[in-house]
């Protein structure tokens, strides 16, 4: 039976067929545990953004994730020294690394901390081949010290967004964050602890059920556009 197709004078279709054809039976599924990169924004002695970050670590690590937590301690500023400065080195490995993330920040003055902004503008959107990022899952979480607001998570969000992430639905909010931990550090059973689990089982299965797909999430038209004229325009070059 013969098909009308639509009238799309503006798109090349044949660059089109990579979403059509797709075939989720040839995808192989990854049997290593699923690993998690977990920034927090915050260099306080007894950082509470820290020590939610520990929870989530543990709740990862529970569930069969394979968890590293990178401390910002020595980061430079973004731009105030060379890339190849060595925290700036291990802070996009193991973006690299990682098939998802978790980013927690305290709120200050109504927005994510400077610290937390820093690691995330020390991570290329991409460099060559590589994209420490793109397609990757994200869960966000934030503590303050007054009632609770969703200031900082929503502007995670949106960073989340620009560097190309798969930001899970649920996330976390600890409202009066000094109240929410014991001496040991370690965080009393609450709703907001119920939450923290909630949000790290969603994150688990999203990036499992995402993470072998994610170069195919990632493809996009106008980019398989963009190099399909590179290549006329080099076979053009040859030609003169
Ligand atoms: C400069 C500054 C600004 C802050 N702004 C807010 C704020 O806007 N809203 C809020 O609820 N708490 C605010 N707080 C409280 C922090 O969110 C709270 O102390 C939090 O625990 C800090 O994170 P940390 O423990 O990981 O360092 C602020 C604290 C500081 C020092």
């Amino acid at each position: 039976m013969s098909r009308s197709l639509p009238d799309l004078p503006n798109v090349e279709a044949a660059l089109l067929q990579p979403a059509a054809t797709a075939d989720f039976r040839m995808v192989g599924r990854a049997a290593h545990a699923p690993r998690f990169l977990l920034l927090y924004g915050s260099l306080r002695e007894r950082s509470y953004s820290r020590l939610l970050t520990l929870e989530a670590a543990r709740l990862l690590s529970a569930m069969g994730g394979d968890v590293k937590i990178f401390d910002p301690r020595g980061l430079p500023l973004p731009d105030g020294e060379p890339e190849t400065h060595p925290k700036v080195q291990e802070l996009r490995q193991l973006a690299q690394w990682s098939e998802g993330m978790v980013w927690t920040s305290p709120e200050r003055h109504g927005a994510l901390s400077g610290i937390m902004k820093a690691q995330i503008d020390w991570i290329p959107l991409a460099a060559g081949a590589l994209r420490p990022t793109q397609g990757k899952t994200l869960a966000v979480m934030e503590v303050s010290g007054g009632s609770q607001s969703f200031n900082a998570v929503n502007q995670m969000r949106i960073l989340g967004r620009w560097m190309r992430m798969l930001t899970i639905p649920n996330q976390s909010s600890v409202a009066k964050a000094f109240q929410e931990f014991d001496e040991a550090g370690r965080m009393k059973p609450s709703a907001y602890y119920e939450r923290v689990v909630d949000v790290m089982e969603e994150l688990y299965k999203f990036t499992v059920l995402t993470r072998d797909v994610s170069p195919w999430l990632t493809d996009r038209y106008s980019e398989r556009r963009e190099s399909a004229g590179q290549l006329t325009l080099r076979v053009n070059q040859t030609a003169i």
